[in-house]
């Protein structure tokens, strides 16, 4: 079985293609040929060593990477009841957490951190590992929900997501463009920040009602703040972290919610606590989701007929693709989410 692994920790160069051996099925188990992967900035930090690199978090290589992908089941386990050969699934982020709150147990179950990921022909997990996918999605579509998907679907809905509500999202990377068309099925009004007046007209296209240069308007806070006649945003899907924060804050309306989700500025950096102290701003770490949050989220998708958007596609058959793959996502020019197919 056709597989890529990173073989040490010292960034792209080490990713390698190898046969691993297809693994033994359990009787929880489900096998999936795999048909299409997705990235995340966080898969450039874990080779990169730009992620925490702790037991708990990843573990050393030989690592299988990536948490996003979607196939056809084709084995099943004798205790699996909730799928058949021929369903159309997708992975979940962290492979034990089914549902309540985060536990500190399931953080190592991580695919492509604690765990060998999805980056394989064929990939073994317990059925709590897997979902079924959109009905109305492709294999393509459906690899691009397990961790930008389910962690905008988190943020949103943590922070009351209802009709006319309006959310502020930073960026037009995986997670930004998919809570502005999940917040879009649900009624709210959606502004949307990007480097790029290109991408700003795709998200206009998308449903966002206003948009913003941040390079142009260093202080987009001020324009958010002017959009809301002064009030402020009833939540912030905060993907920029350190250098973003104080800005995100200032935005946000009186006892509003700031979603902590990206490092995409950095991790560390000074902000002033009273913006978030006098407004009575929630600042809320979120960690992907559970299994239980992406059955709930697939369903409104597939109420709102809502498919990610996909920048580009790679081929799984060589390792330049692959690499281009993440090349492409380093870069930085994508809109929404880069995918890796198999024929
Ligand atoms: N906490 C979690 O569970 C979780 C889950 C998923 C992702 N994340 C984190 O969330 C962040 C986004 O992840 P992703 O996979 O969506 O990334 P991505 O697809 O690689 O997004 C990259 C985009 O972020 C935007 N960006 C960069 N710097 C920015 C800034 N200063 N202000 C606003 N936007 C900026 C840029 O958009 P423009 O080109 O439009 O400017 C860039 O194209 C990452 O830090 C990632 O680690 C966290």
């Amino acid at each position: 079985m056709k597989t890529y692994h990173f073989t040490e920790p010292k960034g792209l160069d080490a990713l390698e293609a190898a046969d691993l051996g297809d693994p033994v099925l359990g009787p929880e188990d489900v096998r999936v040929d795999m048909r299409a992967w997705s990235l995340n900035y966080r898969d450039l930090g874990v080779p990169m060593g730009g992620y925490p690199r702790n037991d708990k978090i990843v573990r050393d290589p030989p690592l299988v990477p990536l948490s996003d992908g979607a196939g056809e089941v084709v084995e099943v386990g004798s205790a699996v009841t909730e799928f058949a050969p021929g369903d159309k699934v997708a992975s979940c982020f962290f492979r034990d957490w089914e549902t309540g709150p985060v536990r500190e147990a399931v953080l190592g179950s991580a695919l492509g951190g604690g765990l060998d990921g999805t980056l394989a022909e064929r990939v073994v997990l317990p059925q709590r590992g897997w979902v079924k996918a959109p009905a109305h999605m492709s294999h393509e579509e459906a690899a691009c929900l397990p961790c930008a998907a389910v962690t905008a679907w988190q943020g949103l809905v943590a922070a009351d997501l209802c009709a006319g509500q309006t959310v502020l999202a930073l960026g037009t990377g995986g997670v930004s463009v998919l809570a502005l068309q999940m917040a879009k099925v649900a009624g709210a009004r959606v502004f949307i920040t990007s480097s790029s007046d290109e991408k700003l007209e795709r998200a206009r296209k998308l449903g966002a009602d206003a948009t913003i240069n941040y390079r142009e308007h260093p202080d987009w806070e001020r324009q958010v703040l002017e959009l809301t006649d002064g009030v402020g945003v009833d939540q912030v899907i905060e993907v920029g972290g350190a250098g973003t924060l104080e800005k995100s804050i200032l935005a946000t309306r009186v006892g509003g919610t700031v979603s902590l989700i990206g490092i995409l500025t950095g991790v560390e950096g000074a902000f002033s606590s009273i913006g978030a102290i006098l407004n009575a701003v929630t600042l809320r770490g979120i960690f992907v989701g559970s299994r239980e949050m992406f059955t709930a989220m697939n369903r409104a998708l597939e109420v709102g007929h809502v498919a990610p958007p996909i920048d580009r596609t790679f081929s799984f058959d060589s390792i330049d693709e692959v690499k281009g793959a993440y090349e492409h996502l380093r870069g930085a020019t994508h809109f929404g989410k880069v995918v890796i197919r198999r024929a």
